[in-house]
């Protein structure tokens, strides 16, 4: 079976989960962070190299005030929970996104946290944090023009200054929740990968569903530009 080396999650639908529950939409994102886990298992399990996990974009701080700071207290509460976790089963773990607009003390952990499991290699994990696509290429072209503002750059060179560097790109695309949409998640990253949309919320995404993405992105042919016959 052909494995992905790098998978990115949108991991989506914690609302609507808590809603069909009656209960509020932060419980939703409670339990969503139990499939957080169960996916980082998985991953440990089927030797996949590198996970991207889209945690919180730009544009999630237009939501209720409540929501964001709950969101932004369970992040912190669980790096403390699963810090030592973590490192012990050889996890890289990182964050990318614009850190400027985050509470100190999560930036704080975050660098504990990014400081602790640097050596690590057995998965590399990188939480997206206050990120987008659409940020993402700017701040690379705004790192480029502060370097050589005059000379001209190739595709593999700009891919040097993105968040995601230095991680292949996206192999399995994964989005819960029912919606077709890449929601400015990693554009540039996402130019070749396979896309599993399905309608499972994210607090449903178990085993079953992890393993029918695996499954399915296995039945794909990769073919990138050339016709069958060369491959
Ligand atoms: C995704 O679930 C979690 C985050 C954006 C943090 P949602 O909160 O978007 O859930 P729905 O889409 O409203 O159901
Ligand atoms: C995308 O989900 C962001 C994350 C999962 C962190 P959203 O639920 O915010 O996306 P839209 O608003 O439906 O496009
Ligand atoms: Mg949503």
């Amino acid at each position: 079976m052909e494995t992905p080396t790098h998978i990115a999650i949108i991991m989506d639908g914690n609302g609507r989960w808590a809603k069909k529950r009656f209960l509020p939409r932060v419980a939703g994102h409670v339990r969503g962070v139990k499939r957080v886990k169960d996916s980082i298992e998985q991953c440990l399990e089927f030797n996949i190299k590198y996970l991207t996990l889209f945690a919180f974009g730009r544009d999630n701080w237009k939501r209720p005030q409540e929501e964001v700071s709950f969101l932004m207290d369970l992040l912190l509460e669980q790096i403390n929970k699963e810090f030592t976790k973590l490192h012990d089963k050889n996890i890289c773990v990182r964050f990318i996104g614009d850190r400027s607009r985050i509470d100190k003390s999560l930036v704080d952990r975050i660098e504990s946290i990014e400081h602790l499991t640097q050596k690590n290699d057995k998965l590399f994990l990188s939480i997206a944090l206050d990120y987008s696509g659409t940020y993402d290429i700017t701040q690379a072209v705004n790192k480029i023009i502060q370097l050589s503002p005059k000379t001209a750059i190739s595709e593999k060179d700009f891919s040097r200054y993105l968040l995601s560097y230095p991680y292949p790109s996206v192999d399995l695309f994964i989005r819960t929740g029912g919606e077709y949409r890449l929601s400015d998640f990693m554009l540039w990253d996402l130019a070749y990968s396979e896309c599993y949309f399905t309608t499972k919320l994210w607090p449903d995404f178990d085993k079953t569903v992890f393993c029918a993405a695996m499954k399915w992105f296995n039945s794909r042919e990769r073919r990138f530009g050339m016709i069958s016959e060369q491959l």
